[in-house]
């Protein structure tokens, strides 16, 4: 059976993906800075790798003998010296030099839907960087472009509301984007892993449910059968608060650009059933995956 490595292995996608692929009886390696992190993984076969995006030897040892490899590693939550535009782009540079020189077969990255080098958002235009750097690596790629996690922006509600605070509500609440739990982005990328012949394509997946912030939040109150408090933060209060308080919390003037860019216009992915057919998958609805959390699921889910 082929090898894969998870970049990212450790993450909220990467672990995922990883266990689907120990599923289907893969050799699978995870990368990880931190192995111990992987403890799970390994109880269930995963071949551990300590390495680092930024430590050229530790990349060519985890490529050894591996066929393909799937990328979700990203460093969205960091600053300074760790911020994404300092890490991913050398990182990801590393990572398809040490793939090229091992001969991997194929690398199938996460991206994401709807970024470009023009986006208000840092992580964005990094994102669009890292996908150049896969685009020219001379390794046969697939870029896979989800539209937003169901997990993580019901979980970021969840966990306001489970702390007693009012969801926060970017802009008007009014725009609409698509969404996919992120177990379906897993099985996409697992069902590419399994169709070797697919390169040079880039992806757009998501699912059936384009939704305003006002209708994820009553779709919330429904699950959990009470009211919700919301506070709406104006479009120019997230604009102007992120270019005032990136000097000082670069993390928070990310997470406001991002609300900013999410909140002023319509991020549909009307396509989405092309992908959905082709790899005969059912995407979850926002309804399908909120059924899937217990009702008393306090802070932090997601
Ligand atoms: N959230 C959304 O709505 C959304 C929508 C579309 C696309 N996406 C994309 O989907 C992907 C989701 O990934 P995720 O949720 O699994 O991310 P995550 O939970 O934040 O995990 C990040 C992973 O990157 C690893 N990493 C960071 N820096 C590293 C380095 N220098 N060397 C090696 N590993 C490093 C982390 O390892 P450590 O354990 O060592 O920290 C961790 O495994 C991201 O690319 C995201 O942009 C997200």
């Amino acid at each position: 059976m082929e090898r894969v490595l998870i970049a990212g292995a450790t993450g909220a996608l990467g672990q995922v993906i990883a266990g689907k692929l120990l599923e289907r009886g893969y050799r699978v390696r995870g990368l990880a800075r931190n192995p111990d992190r992987l403890a799970n993984l390994v109880a269930r076969g995963l071949e551990p790798a300590r390495g680092d995006l930024l430590d050229p030897a530790s990349l060519a040892a985890a490529c050894r003998e591996t066929d393909q490899i799937v990328s979700t590693a990203n460093s969205f939550m960091g600053s300074g010296a760790a911020s994404p535009t300092k890490v991913d782009v050398a990182g990801y540079t590393n990572l398809m030099a040490a793939a090229k020189a091992a001969g991997v077969r194929r690398v199938v990255h996460v991206s994401a839907y709807g970024i470009g080098p023009d986006t208000p958002v840092d992580y964005f235009r990094v994102k669009a960087r890292v996908d150049e750097v896969i685009r020219s690596s001379g390794i046969p790629w697939v870029l896979l472009k989800p539209s937003a996690f169901l997990d993580v922006w019901i979980g970021m509600v969840l966990t306001e509301i489970g702390a007693g605070r009012p969801a926060r509500i970017f802009g008007d609440g009014r725009r609409v984007s698509n969404y996919i739990a992120a177990s379906d982005v897993a099985e996409f990328a697992a069902r590419i892993v399994a169709r070797p012949e697919i390169a040079g394509e880039t992806i757009d997946i998501g699912g059936p449910s384009t939704l305003s912030a006002l209708d994820l939040v009553a779709l919330i109150e429904s699950h959990l059968g009470r009211p919700a408090a919301r506070k709406q933060i104006p479009l120019i209060v997230l604009r102007l608060g992120a270019r005032l308080v990136r000097p000082f919390n670069e993390l928070l003037a990310r997470f406001m650009a991002m609300g900013a860019w999410s909140a002023a216009a319509d991020r549909r992915l009307d396509h989405w059933r092309a992908a959905a057919d082709r790899f005969q998958l059912a995407p979850m609805t926002a309804e399908g995956y909120l059924a899937t959390i217990p009702k008393g699921a306090g802070p932090g889910h997601g």
